[in-house]
């Protein structure tokens, strides 16, 4: 979406990866990496959001994203509202249109929103004003930026070259946003060998994500692999019949340390959270040494930062 670049090429809203550069997308990698003291450990932010104010609008449920998004935006010295979608007048039956409109006449900066629905962040980022920016935290099962951003950063800091990586990702991709925006930013940085691995009715249309190779045997599709992605099964999402029988999705698809040793000796394992464990994968794996995911938390909170700084850099320019 080119709408989210502003006329020097300069990042005014974040709605997706798709269509971004390996240049853009380094570019965020290379700013996050300067906020954290270690990889996955987020220090202090540099005031580049001082006397600029963020608000929160979450109409799905969040942990990571939404934490990570307000200490990133209070580290960068910004004033973080939050709205509580339950208690809003979005119960009244205002739309999310014109709560985003109504709250940006009181002098907001970015409003980071989390919503079920494909297509409202294009559609809420045409009708905002000049000063206001759009972050998407997660949008239905289009597209998550910011995890797909914290995701590579992760990668990178374990494996230098994109281009000679073999990447699967596992589990429910068909409704996962997290999946799809992983798939954009890998392919923009340049790797070739990407796997979807799941259930026949859980892997993505065949219209979509034509690059990469599917697989329904998990033990094929993780052979020698460098990163393996564990996906939920994200019920919320799912039609009646979707589900599969849940005793043999554990059984082909759990990740335990007897699959994880058909992949790259020193592969890493990433989850976005939050883990069904037992299901998505064992305990053994998720708390293995090869497991990175506390580090893909971390390395949220400096992506987040990265993205909040990027934006206000372009604003000031
Ligand atoms: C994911 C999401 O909300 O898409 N979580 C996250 O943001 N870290 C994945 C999920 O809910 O399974």
């Amino acid at each position: 979406m080119n709408e989210q670049l502003d006329s020097r090429g300069h990042l005014r809203h974040l709605i997706t990866l798709d269509g971004l550069s390996g240049d853009v997308l380094s570019g965020l990698m290379d700013r996050a990496e300067a906020y954290l003291i270690a990889p996955g450990q987020p220090g202090p932010g540099d005031g580049s959001l001082e006397g600029l104010t963020v608000c929160q609008l979450f109409f799905e449920a969040s942990t990571r994203t939404k934490i990570s998004f307000e200490l990133a935006a209070r580290r960068q010295g910004a004033d973080v509202v939050n709205l509580v979608i339950p208690t809003s007048s979005a119960a009244k039956g205002e739309t999310v249109l014109d709560t985003l409109l109504t709250i940006q006449s009181m002098a907001v900066d970015f409003f980071v929103v989390r919503h079920k629905e494909a297509g409202l962040m294009r559609s809420i980022a045409t009708r905002l004003g000049d000063r206001a920016s759009l972050i998407n935290a997660g949008e239905g099962q289009q597209s998550h930026p910011t995890q797909g951003l914290l995701d590579v950063l992760t990668i990178r800091q374990h494996k230098k070259d994109f281009k000679n990586l073999s990447v699967a990702i596992t589990g429910d991709i068909r409704h996962s946003r997290v999946a799809r925006s992983a798939c954009h930013a890998l392919l923009a940085l340049g790797v070739h060998d990407l796997r979807l691995i799941g259930p026949e009715n859980l892997l993505p249309e065949s219209n979509e994500l034509t690059h990469a190779r599917r697989y329904t045997d998990f033990d094929a599709g993780i052979k020698d692999c460098d990163v393996v992605m564990m996906l939920r099964l994200q019920k919320e999402r799912m039609k009646s019949g979707d589900i599969p029988d849940l005793e043999s999705y554990r059984k082909q698809y759990c990740l335990t340390s007897r699959r994880l040793k058909l992949a790259s000796g020193n592969a890493i394992v990433m989850h976005p959270g939050p883990i069904n464990r037992g299901t998505d994968m064992a305990d053994e794996v998720a708390d293995g040494r090869q497991s990175v995911v506390r580090q893909q938390v971390g390395n949220g909170v400096a992506m987040r930062m990265a993205v909040l700084a990027a934006i206000a850099a372009g604003k000031k320019s």
